[in-house]
């Protein structure tokens, strides 16, 4: 997939396969839509703080809000589209040339990221005119 040629419309929520029993839930990630290469995960993030703020050029994510909520703004340039994370059954595929904003994290809340490669600097556009640049905007 060209990063170059991807809109907020080929982002999507997948809903996550949930063993559901008295005993608690038991939610399963298994290389959804691509081969994961990398697992991270950010948290303790203070209430006003913001992430992202980038794009990148090939990389492949999918976000989760394993505990607690916060809120993605996705950009291709053109179109934004606005998803709040607050249910650990469903993750948030996001394609590569996608400008994303996270914010409003709740108290407590763990982001979870997986990506379908290994971390190199070199494929983010951490510049929102680079990035428009990149979209040919
Ligand atoms: P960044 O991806 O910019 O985080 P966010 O978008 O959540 O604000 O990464 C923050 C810093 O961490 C940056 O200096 C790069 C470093 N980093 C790694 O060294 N390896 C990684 O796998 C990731 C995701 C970040």
């Amino acid at each position: 997939m060209n990063g170059v040629e991807t809109t907020i419309h080929d982002c999507h929520i997948i809903q996550l396969r949930t063993i559901l029993r008295d005993e608690g839930k038991l939610t399963i990630i298994q290389n959804e839509k691509f081969d994961l290469k990398r697992v991270y995960y950010i948290y303790d993030v203070p209430e006003k703080a913001e992430r992202g703020h980038h794009a990148h050029k090939t990389l492949h994510q999918l976000i989760v809000a394993i505990s607690g909520s916060f809120h993605i703004k996705l950009d291709d340039g053109t179109r934004v589209w606005n998803v709040t994370l607050r249910d650990p059954k469903k993750g948030l595929l996001i394609r590569p040339g996608i400008w994303r904003e996270l914010s409003d994290f709740s108290k407590g809340a763990i982001c979870l990221v997986m990506a379908s490669e290994l971390y190199n600097e070199e494929d983010y556009i951490r510049n929102y005119y680079n990035f428009l640049e990149f979209k040919n905007v």
